[in-house]
């Protein structure tokens, strides 16, 4: 589409110039002006004038009129003055032919913009806080970094995931503290991440209290904790081969879901790594006269750019978030050489982006304006608040099986012979789940409700997962498509290549705004137009050789471009459902 775009935009600005040659006014312009209207009745694009009245001092209406006139091109049928509207209507034979040959020529690589050759992207996404359970509340980071990521993995960027594992802080103490309380070895090692999520939540009951549970506070376990850690961080060997063994248990609880997911990083380069490397960005902080004391602690005022102060060192001397961030943006820089560094976390944490990307910058690094934040709204299941303090966390984990042992549950009346079952039960409860979540635009909080998330029906991922394979089917059951005219007969056909025409755009929106949700609800307008295709039009069926051919062609056109788009947003595909 973008190429019919383009040639279209060519030709109005032409027509546009005409009127006024010194008329500020591109072709890029132009064909960001052009609309889909929403009614098939209005055309399949849209100019309208009404911007344009004021720089050409005429009314909508006669601009339209003049750009009408004449006016033709190999994809356009007919066009038509409505209003001050440039309503075009597109040639289902062009449309179809051009789509398809791009499919054809491109496959894996088709929908792709190729913005990105030769600049790279670093990603820092998922992070969690390690010796904490991994969480619903990580669901966001996850996926929405993953996809921002394949987004631009697919647009040709060079991409680096980090997982930048929350491996230092307290929380090793209260677990340190726990372990030695009423752990041992061989509970954990067996116990996997169950045993260290009860650690966690039985500590800080203990520390806060738990009145449902009849549990008092104990404060002084708080203390016991912080104690555990300073050793830590003073080198006790004890404590820091304590501290290892949690990590990797941790690690290892956390890429079972990865691999649920299909996610890898290309590094795991945690916060523990940077201890050493922060007095060198604190004496650039002080060098550059920006840190201050405040109360014993150093801070960097922001009160000129309407921000609290950015924390640099706690009264202890100890260094905080911020500060490892700033030493972890800069050796980043060292390794990669990003054009852009991308930071997604939810929203709660947008101020501390703000307040550090600031420093980065008054700091004179010259590359403060690559640094991106992404942030994303809150979550929650059937209205339930999520708490990773109280024993009231959901894991991930238990998550991905419940929804893997209701679709198993409506898997097995649908196709009870299926091959593998379990396997693809696990892949569609998962999908639905990470489709529920990736359909809202990212700042919404959103709360999952688990049968609408699971339905066959609807806008889900088992439905469109459901169509992917619906596809699949029709292509497995058919001779390979052969050669031969095409005669696109239907509006059905000529509406399903429009929809697969628009991939490229659709891509190229997701990246600008980095919504990941633009893919998702690309993905439900190509299985509606799809299975709106497959209800009117005989596929195998079709007497006509040439209308099979074209049918066949658009059905595996849908497979390519479904596939791609799943791609991009962590869903798996599935050939038999
Ligand atoms: N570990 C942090 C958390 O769980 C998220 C880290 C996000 N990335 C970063 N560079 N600060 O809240």
């Amino acid at each position: 589409m973008q190429t019919i775009k383009k040639r279209i935009a060519e030709q109005i600005v032409e027509k546009v110039h005409a009127i006024n040659s010194e008329a500020e006014l591109s072709a890029q312009d132009v064909a960001a002006m052009l609309e889909y209207p929403p009614d098939a009745n209005m055309g399949d694009l849209a100019f309208p004038c009404f911007k344009l009245s004021k720089i050409l001092r005429r009314a909508p209406v006669q601009i339209a009129q003049a750009i009408a006139d004449g006016f033709s091109d190999e994809a356009v049928e007919r066009a038509e003055v409505v209003g001050g509207y440039f309503n075009l209507y597109l040639s289902g034979e062009y449309l179809t032919c051009h789509m398809l040959s791009e499919v054809s020529k491109k496959g894996a690589r088709y929908g792709s913009p190729e913005t990105g050759e030769g600049r790279t992207v670093v990603f820092d996404y998922s992070s969690p806080n390690l010796a904490k359970p991994f969480h619903i509340g990580h669901l966001g980071t996850t996926v929405i970094g993953h996809s921002l990521r394949k987004l631009h993995e697919f647009a040709g960027y060079k991409c680096v995931g980090i997982n930048y594992v929350g491996d230092w802080g307290t929380q090793f103490g209260k677990l340190i503290v726990a372990y030695k309380k009423w752990g041992n070895r061989e509970t954990v090692e067996n116990g996997g991440v169950d045993a260290l999520v009860d650690l966690y939540v039985r500590i800080n009951n203990a520390i806060s209290g738990n009145a449902e549970l009849g549990i008092p506070a104990d404060p002084a376990l708080a203390d016991e904790a912080r104690a555990e850690f300073c050793k830590m961080e003073q080198g006790d060997e004890e404590n820091l081969a304590l501290w290892r063994w949690l990590v990797k248990l941790s690690l290892k609880a956390n890429d079972e879901i990865y691999a649920q997911l299909g996610i890898t990083f290309d590094s795991y380069k945690g916060e523990s790594n940077y201890t050493n490397e922060m007095p060198y960005q604190v004496q650039k902080l002080r060098d550059a006269g920006l840190l201050k004391l405040d109360d014993g602690a150093s801070i960097v005022d922001l009160s000129e750019y309407h921000m609290p102060p950015c924390l640099i060192l706690k009264r202890d001397g100890s260094s905080l978030y911020p500060t490892r961030d700033i030493a972890a943006a800069y050796d980043r820089k060292q390794l990669y050489d990003f054009d852009k560094s991308v930071y997604v976390t939810s929203a709660g944490q947008s101020l501390h982006f703000a307040q550090w990307f600031k420093v980065v910058e008054l700091m004179g690094y010259d590359w403060a304006d690559k640094l991106v934040h992404v942030p994303y709204g809150t979550v929650s299941i059937n209205g339930a608040k999520l708490a990773t303090r109280t024993g009231n966390v959901i894991l991930l984990r238990d998550l991905f099986a419940l929804a893997a042992e209701k679709v198993a549950g409506i898997m097995e009346e649908k196709s009870p012979n299926l091959p593998d079952k379990e396997k693809i039960a696990e892949q569609i409860g998962v999908g639905a789940i990470v489709f529920y979540y990736l359909s809202n635009t990212r700042m919404k909080d959103i709360n999952f409700v688990m049968e609408d998330a699971l339905s066959f029906e609807g806008n889900t991922g088992p439905y469109v997962q459901y169509t992917y394979a619906r596809a699949c089917s029709i292509l497995a059951r058919a001779e390979a498509p052969v050669g031969g005219k095409l005669a696109v007969s239907t509006p059905e056909e000529t509406a399903l290549a429009k929809v697969l025409s628009m991939f490229e755009e659709k891509v190229c929106e997701a990246l600008e705004t980095y919504e990941p949700s633009v893919i998702a609800r690309y993905i439900l307008s190509v299985a509606a137009a799809f299975n709106r295709f497959y209800h009117n039009c005989t596929i195998l069926g079709a007497e006509d050789e040439n209308v099979k051919n074209t049918r066949l062609l658009l059905t595996d056109a849908t497979k390519t471009v479904l596939g791609n788009a799943f791609d991009l947003i962590c869903l798996k595909k599935i050939e038999k459902i």
